[in-house]
This record gives C-alpha cells, sequence and structure tokens, in this order.
C-alpha cells in the first residue's frame, strides 16, 4: 500500500500530424505523495503542458497516449468520460494560464463558485452555497468578497481572476491541483501574490500541487521537489535543494545560470544559446547535445537514461552526470552562474513570508 495520490509512469504521448508524428511527451514519469508539491520546469515546447493534460484526460482524439496514470490507485488512461469528469471535479483540479479559459464570462463568479459547491454538496442550501463563496473569495485574497461575489470576469483584473479560479478548485476540495504557468500572464508583484493564494489552497484543501512553469525561479520556496523537462523528458528530478545545490545536468545548470542574481541589480543572462530541437524528428543521442558546451561523442550516439546522481531520488540524463560534482554554471556556460546561496535564503523567506492579502485592484 502507498500513499501516493498521483502517478505517472512511463507516460508517451504522440500527435500524428501531416508532417510526421511529434514526439510531445517520452517516458515521463512521476509520483506525487498526498499533500506534497512537485514543480516541472522547463522552456517552451518541452511537454509540461501535454504532460498535465494527458492526466486530466483532456488531450484531444487524436493523440496516441501510452502509459499509465494512476489515481489514488485507479488507473485513468483508458477512463470514459463520465468516469473522468466526475474526478475533475473533485479529483483532481487543474488551474490554467489564462483564467478564461476556466471562467464563464456569462456568470457571475460568486454564481460560478456556488455552482461548484451545490455539485458537490447535494444538501447545500444555495444560502449557504453563496456564503461560502464569498468566504472562499476572501481566502484567496480578494478585498471586499462581499461585494465583489456578484462581479462578472470582465470586471475583474487577470490576478483577480486567476484569485477565482483558485476559489473553485478550493470549492471542489481537491485531492491534488495542477497549476499550469498559473502566473505567467501577470507581472511580478501579482505573480507572487497569486503563489501565495495557491499556497492558502494547497493548506486548506491538504491538496497535493503540481506547479508548472518555465522559470525555476518560481519553483523555489513554493515546491518540495523538481521535475526539469526537455524535448518531451525528465532530464533531471530532486528535491529542491538537489536542483539548486548539486545539478547533474548541464541543462538544469544552464537554467540556473539565467536566473537573476540577487546581489547584481539588472543582471539576468541567458547562457543557454540555440533552441530546444523540433520533436517530430528527433536525431539519436542526448537531445540536449546541439546547445551543451560538455558534449562528447557518445551524446551524439546514445539517449542518456534517467538515473539516479548521487542519491536514489535525484536523478539525471547525462551521460556524464557523475563530472558535474561541485560544477557551478559559471563553470559550463558562460554566465556569472546563479546565486543559489541567495536564491535558497529568497526561498526560506518566501516559504515563511506571512500572508499579505495587499493587492493590484482594477476598478
Ligand atoms: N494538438 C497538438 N498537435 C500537434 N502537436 C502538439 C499538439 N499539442 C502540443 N503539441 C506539441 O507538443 C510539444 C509539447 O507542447 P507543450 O504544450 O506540452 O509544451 P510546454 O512545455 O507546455 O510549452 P509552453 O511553455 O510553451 O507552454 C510541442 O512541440 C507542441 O508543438
Ligand atoms: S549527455 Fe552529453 S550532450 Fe547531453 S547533457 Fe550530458 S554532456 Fe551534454
Ligand atoms: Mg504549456
Amino acid at each position: 500500500m502507498t500513499d501516493s495520490v498521483l502517478e505517472v509512469h512511463d507516460l508517451n504521448v504522440e500527435f500524428p500530424t501531416e508532417d510526421g508524428t511529434v514526439r510531445a511527451v517520452r517516458g515521463v514519469g512521476y509520483r506525487l505523495e498526498r499533500g506534497e508539491s512537485l514543480g516541472i520546469v522547463g522552456e517552451s515546447g518541452s511537454g509540461k503542458s501535454v504532460t498535465a493534460l494527458a492526466v486530466m484526460g483532456l488531450l484531444p482524439g487524436t493523440a496516441r497516449v501510452r502509459g499509465s496514470v494512476r489515481f489514488e490507485g485507479t488507473e485513468l488512461l483508458g477512463l470514459s468520460d463520465a468516469r473522468l469528469s466526475d474526478l475533475r471535479g473533485s479529483g483532481v483540479a487543474m488551474i490554467f494560464q489564462d483564467p478564461m479559459t476556466s471562467l464563464n464570462p456569462v456568470y457571475s463568479v460568486g454564481y460560478q463558485i456556488s455552482e461548484t459547491l451545490l455539485r458537490h454538496n447535494p444538501g447545500m442550501r444555495s444560502r449557504a452555497a453563496r456564503a461560502r463563496a464569498v468566504e472562499l473569495l476572501g481566502t484567496v485574497g480578494i478585498p471586499s468578497p462581499e461585494r465583489r461575489v456578484d462581479n462578472y470576469p470582465h470586471e475583474l483584473s487577470g490576478g483577480m481572476r486567476q484569485r477565482v479560479v483558485i476559489a473553485i478548485a478550493m470549492a471542489n476540495d481537491p485531492d491534488v491541483i495542477i497549476a499550469d504557468e498559473p502566473t505567467t500572464a501577470l507581472d511580478v508583484t501579482v505573480q507572487a501574490q497569486i503563489l501565495e493564494a495557491l499556497e492558502t489552497a494547497r493548506a486548506e484543501t491538504g491538496a497535493a500541487l503540481v506547479l508548472i512553469t518555465h522559470d525555476l525561479g518560481v519553483v523555489a520556496g513554493h515546491t518540495d521537489r523538481v521535475a526539469v523537462m526537455y524535448a518531451g523528458r525528465i532530464v533531471e528530478t530532486g528535491s529542491v535543494e538537489d536542483i539548486f545545490y548539486t545539478p547533474r545536468m548541464p541543462y538544469t545548470l544552464g537554467l540556473l545560470g539565467s536566473l537573476p542574481r540577487l546581489d547584481r541589480e539588472e543582471e539576468r543572462l541567458t547562457p543557454i544559446t540555440g533552441s530546444p530541437p523540433s520533436l517530430l524528428n528527433l536525431p539519436p543521442g542526448c537531445p540536449f547535445a546541439p546547445r551543451c558546451p560538455l558534449r562528447r561523442e557518445t551524446c551524439d550516439r546514445t539517449e542518456p537514461p534517467l538515473r539516479p546522481a548521487g542519491h536514489a531520488a535525484h536523478l539525471s540524463a547525462c551521460h556524464f552526470a557523475d563530472e558535474l560534482v561541485g560544477t557551478g554554471a559559471g563553470e559550463v556556460f558562460d554566465t556569472a552562474g546563479a546565486d543559489t546561496e541567495a536564491l535558497a535564503r529568497f526561498a526560506d523567506t518566501a516559504a515563511q513570508a506571512p500572508s499579505t492579502h495587499a493587492e493590484e485592484d482594477p476598478a
């Protein structure tokens, strides 16, 4: 018996297209314990969203999906739409980058939260649902919730709308929340507030969290573990400390090197030149090889498996992972390197920061 709430094993997703087969997700696996949080980080096109959509059963019908996705022990791949949509209600909630994807423009936010509550609590009266909706809006940091409850989505700012989506996710009392770039469209201050609201949602529901982002900086202080994706695969995974202090994959080092240094203003370097490979015709070998300063002949021949580097729970997909012990981004890429010490301090303060509900407000 395991306490895993979500187990993804050897997940593969392909899209047949006119130009050939896009291998969007290649052998992705992760396990999420109850209440745990995992950050999935990677550049655009690395397969983060497709992985999440596969878990939710939301991929288009043309997608070919193989592998296994187990929620509380139940296999989800191949489950009927009806069973899946039940589960999407109360088991796994998804928060998208654009809140308008989840909100209905023609209903007030209060109505939408109440609807969710009434669906999941058949005995609940509509008055009680409205009161709870107001309470939930307050919990996610919306000022004057008793007034805001009657607003329509277009009357709220982007940050406010994303809070409403988080409130709806909480109303479902999910076991897992998957948030796909929930802050990308928002400015930095609002981003921090949304991440805080997400923390509150997690704390109140006890849900496990999958936080998808292209920004490694976002996961510091908000997740327990990190999986770095590249070209449809997980190329490194471990605890936040493993990834920030002892990265064992050149791509991760490159991501760390492109983080802003907190001790030097305005310095944000992008050390990884080039772009990720097309997933249409992936050549053999390591997909990062064309961009990797450490590339050797072996790298072009064989794709490195994801295997333990350092300890059993820290995995890396690099032939030369062992040589990276104690190596900083600056030694591999042409960069000043991430200020990991400062980032770790930031992570600690972010985790302990008192909740502030000060907020940008539109109208
Ligand atoms: N319906 C589809 N048909 C064909 N290819 C697709 C489809 N959906 C996604 N892809 C491809 O799958 C790959 C992975 O896409 P995905 O959306 O998962 O990337 P991502 O990591 O979420 O990127 P981003 O940071 O831009 O959101 C991309 O190459 C994308 O073009
Ligand atoms: S396997 Fe080779 S090309 Fe790939 S990341 Fe490691 S050193 Fe670089
Ligand atoms: Mg995406």
